[in-house]
């Protein structure tokens, strides 16, 4: 599903900064466009829980035990893969999310070590964040990660089916017969990947993607952010400041995959139940609940959404808003362009968190949205006047957006 939806969207994307999110736009404007981008994104989460738990099974039925040590660590390396594609594809659609997350990830590499400043530059292809890196991560994304990851599922499956899976701790029939790939798990997967499939239609038809504007690497307000999954590694490293920075970023990472990798050889108890295996149990109960808990921590997202007026055209009464502006004095606080002055801030932000309710009523009475605002009083404007003010700043906004 993730496949094909992704070729789908291949057809209309454009991995360039100038032209990603306008692509993106337009296909959200498409005949089942935002339903296909929904069911990519949605998908790619699922995915990754999916993963997480089949991992927790895979753990509490010790099915990683001899002989089936080699599809354990295929699997732990799948899991990187899934979290390489979230990571890649994060970036592409070059919104404010991608963009800010995907800058702070690259610093995060940075702080590796010795390999550090290689992994940086070969991420952003270059000492700049910018086309070069959006080439890379659509690369890597599309082609290089797809061709490892099924690389990797073919000997994994081809390994399950040789080595047969370990199945339940007690057999449910005495014999341990009765039990066969085709066509009885064929059948269960069949149904079970229905469902799942069910679920992310719903999921994308209930919250569909939203629209997004390019993004714009002149926006001070926002708050970078990872996608959720990141976010216990977002929250992490909040308590490992400074120089202390790499041991949270490369060091605690590293020791953690290792340590699922090793999960075979660790997990050393002859007993296959998951209460007999303590303590290993206990800890592994312990690490997924700290998971959640530093994911939970990390709270949600601390931004404003986008207002509408970030995206699609420019009104037709910008022009009219132009001449407003002028007349009306705002250039004296604001600058003639908007740029903004010691006694008035930068405007070409102002609609991507504000929508047209609120613009026109702060120019009526600033002080009642803006509690001390030195901003002058413009109740005198007709309705039509102030909207034609509002059209004239989206019309900044995009003049100066990259
Ligand atoms: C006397 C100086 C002054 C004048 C004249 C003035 N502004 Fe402002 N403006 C401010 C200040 C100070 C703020 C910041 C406080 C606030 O948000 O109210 C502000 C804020 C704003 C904001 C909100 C910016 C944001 O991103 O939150 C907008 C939009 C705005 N002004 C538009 C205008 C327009 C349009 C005019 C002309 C009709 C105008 N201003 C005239 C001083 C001024």
């Amino acid at each position: 599903m993730l496949v094909l939806t992704g070729v789908l969207m291949l057809f209309v994307y454009v991995p360039s900064p100038d032209h990603a999110a306008d692509s993106m736009y337009y296909l959200n404007q498409m005949a089942f466009g935002r339903l296909i981008s929904g069911l990519h994104h949605w998908g790619a989460s699922v995915m990754i829980v999916l993963v997480f738990l089949h991992m927790l099974r895979v753990f509490y039925y010790k099915a990683y035990a001899r002989p089936r040590e080699l599809t354990w660590i295929v699997g732990v390396l799948l899991l990187l893969l899934v979290l390489a594609m979230g990571f890649t594809g994060f970036l592409l659609p070059w919104d404010r999310e991608g963009y800010w997350g995907t800058v702070v990830g690259v610093h995060i590499a940075e702080a590796t070590p010795l390999v550090g400043d290689y992994v940086a530059e070969f991420l952003r292809g270059g000492a700049v964040f910018g086309t070069q890196t959006l080439s890379r991560f659509f690369a890597l994304h599309v082609a290089a990660l797809p061709i490892l990851m099924v690389f990797l599922i073919v000997i994994h499956l081809r390994l399950v089916t040789k080595l047969d899976t370990a199945g339940p701790v007690r057999p449910r029939s005495p014999s341990g017969e009765g039990f066969s790939f085709y066509p009885t798990q064929t059948f269960r997967d069949i149904v079970v990947s229905l469902l799942v499939l069910a679920a992310i239609a719903l999921l994308a038809i209930l919250w569909p993607v939203a629209d997004r504007p390019p993004a714009d690497p002149g926006d001070t307000r926002y708050i970078p952010r990872p996608p959720w999954y990141f976010l216990p590694m977002f929250q992490f490293l909040k308590y490992f400041p400074g120089t202390l920075e790499p041991i949270a970023a490369v060091v605690a990472p590293s020791v953690a995959v290792l340590i699922l990798l090793l999960m075979p050889w660790l997990d050393r108890s002859p007993k296959r139940s998951f209460l007999a295996r303590r303590p290993l149990s206990w800890v592994v109960t312990l690490g997924v609940l700290s998971v959640v808990a530093l994911g939970v921590i990390a709270g949600p997202n601390p931004n404003q959404p986008l207002s509408p007026l970030a995206t699609g055209p420019v009104p037709v009464g910008a022009a009219a808003g132009r001449e407003l502006y002028v007349s009306s004095g705002c250039t004296f606080c604001h600058g003639a362009n908007g740029a903004g002055t010691p006694s008035g801030p930068s405007l070409y932000r102002a609609v991507a968190y504000h929508d047209r309710e609120w613009l026109v009523e702060h120019f009526r009475d600033p002080k009642a949205l803006v509690p001390g605002s030195q901003m002058k009083e413009f109740d005198w404007l007709s309705d039509e006047e102030l909207n034609q003010l509002v059209d004239h700043l989206i019309q900044l906004n995009r003049e100066n957006r990259p």
